[in-house]
């Protein structure tokens, strides 16, 4: 499939309702991200908003669209550490689209984004709130960071995807969507 990757904040209306129901059905594994439409809406609006606040150094928000200008996929990212680190977040491929280099090809896009702005890592946090992964349902202490390193994946949780795209465990937030719900943080370099 080809696909072209666009500046999100630049996409009419149309494009934008397709990014929400994008951003709602992605995420049905995890209840709490985004679970109705209005809260996905809430979620591009937080960006728009940035972005015409702060222009180029606010955030990050790119776009996966078919020739037919039908949105695929999209990924944002905010600047952490006076923009030294990039945050990315979130990522979202339609579900009927995975698996095809959609994902793939949002992170390097954002890959260079983030190097062109001066960043030299990203960070991400991928939670896992239905024991998707053998840290899911467990209590991380003590020695939370052993734990990660044995890490399974159980159910298709993505931190394999990330893997394959040059990512690597720099840390785990126990607890972080209540008791046995981590967050599972990766990192990679993007700078030369
Ligand atoms: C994770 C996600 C963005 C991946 O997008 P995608 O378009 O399906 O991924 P790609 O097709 O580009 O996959 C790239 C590689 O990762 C692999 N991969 C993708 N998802 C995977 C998963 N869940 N588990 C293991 N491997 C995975 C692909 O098989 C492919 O491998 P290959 O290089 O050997 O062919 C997509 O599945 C998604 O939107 N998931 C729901 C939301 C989500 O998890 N977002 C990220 C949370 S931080």
């Amino acid at each position: 499939m080809h696909i072209s990757i666009v500046d999100a904040a630049a996409l009419p209306a149309e494009g934008r309702q397709q990014m929400a129901e994008i951003l709602t059905a992605a995420f049905v594994r995890w209840p709490n991200a985004w679970p109705t439409l209005a809260e996905a809406q809430e979620e591009l609006e937080e960006f728009a908003g940035a972005i015409a606040a702060g222009g180029d150094s606010a955030r990050i928000w790119r776009a996966a669209l078919d020739d037919d200008g039908r949105v695929l996929g999209w990924i944002g990212g905010l600047p952490e550490y006076d923009g030294l680190v990039w945050e990315l977040h979130p990522l979202a491929v339609d579900p009927g689209l995975q698996r095809r280099g959609i994902g793939r090809a949002l992170v390097l896009d954002f890959e260079q984004r983030v190097a062109e702005r001066g960043g030299l890592t990203i960070q991400l946090g991928s939670d896992d709130e239905s024991n998707l992964t053998s840290l899911g349902g467990q209590d991380l202490f003590p020695r939370p960071l052993e734990k990660l390193l044995q890490i399974e994946n159980l159910h298709d949780h993505p931190y394999s995807f990330y893997l394959k795209l040059g990512y690597e465990f720099i840390g785990v937030v126990p607890d972080a969507n209540g008791f046995g719900k981590p967050d599972i943080i990766m990192g990679k370099r993007v700078a030369a």
